[in-house]
């Protein structure tokens, strides 16, 4: 496996998409001390001052299909909630398909993005941002975020966190692999569930829901039964 380490950097999936168009092999892996221009989901920015966090990213060359690929993320997802688990003993979760709270508060998140041809996909980057030693937030975004050391009163170990979230994911990404679906995988996610059995609003463009969420099929996708 290679790791590239930059202290600082503009993006960790920035850098991991430009190795990925310079040939870097599955299994690369890319972090930083802190980012000048850290990508969140939906265009929007992930605040990335030193020391406080973790910023990675892991490039994959799959041969799965490319409509596989978003499955991934909820692989990651499952593989942060095991590693921050086993790293801080506290009871972490996912919310529905990709952020990962505590308490209810997002403490981690997941942007994958990819590289394909109609039916190829050349590489996908999967960015990983952990809210690790964080004494407070702005006030803006106190009430929905939170870090580990916030939740657990203690300083982690960002390296031990990154050699954990690496571990968990080869595990779980070859579970995912044995059916190129979350097939394996749907009884343990649905365990750390945070909205299971919750009114869960689904954001239909056309004709958004409300409804009770319960569980992810094998193909990732949220169950919501809407029966009254
Ligand atoms: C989200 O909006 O919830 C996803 C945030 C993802 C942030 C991580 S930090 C490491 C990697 N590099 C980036 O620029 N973004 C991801």
């Amino acid at each position: 496996m290679k790791i590239y380490y930059y202290n600082t950097t503009d993006s960790t999936n920035i850098r991991a998409k430009q190795l990925g168009e310079e040939g870097a092999p599955h299994g690369t892996l890319i972090t930083a001390g802190q980012q000048s221009a850290g990508r969140g989901r939906r265009g929007r920015g992930w605040e990335s001052p030193a020391g406080s966090s973790v910023y990675m990213s892991i490039l994959l060359r799959p041969e799965i299909p490319p409509v596989k690929a978003p499955m991934l993320t909820l692989v990651m997802a499952l593989s942060v909630v095991r590693s921050l688990m086993e790293c801080t003993g506290l009871n972490v979760q996912i919310k529905w398909p990709n952020d990962i709270v505590i308490h209810g508060k997002k403490v981690c998140g997941i942007l994958t993005e990819m590289s394909t041809q109609m039916d190829y996909i050349n590489y996908i980057v999967i960015g990983i941002g952990i809210n690790v030693q964080n004494e407070s937030f702005p006030e803006e975004i106190g009430e929905v975020a939170t870090s580990l050391r916030i939740e657990s009163g203690k300083k982690q170990n960002r390296a031990a966190i990154i050699e954990a979230v690496w571990e968990e994911f080869e595990k779980y990404y070859d579970i995912y692999l044995k059916t190129e679906d979350m097939q394996g995988l749907v009884g343990e996610y649905d365990q750390k569930l945070a909205n299971m059995n919750k009114q869960v609003r689904v954001l239909d463009p056309k004709d958004p829901y409300e409804g009770t969420a319960r569980g992810i099929t094998p193909k990732g996708e949220l169950i919501v039964d809407t029966w009254e």
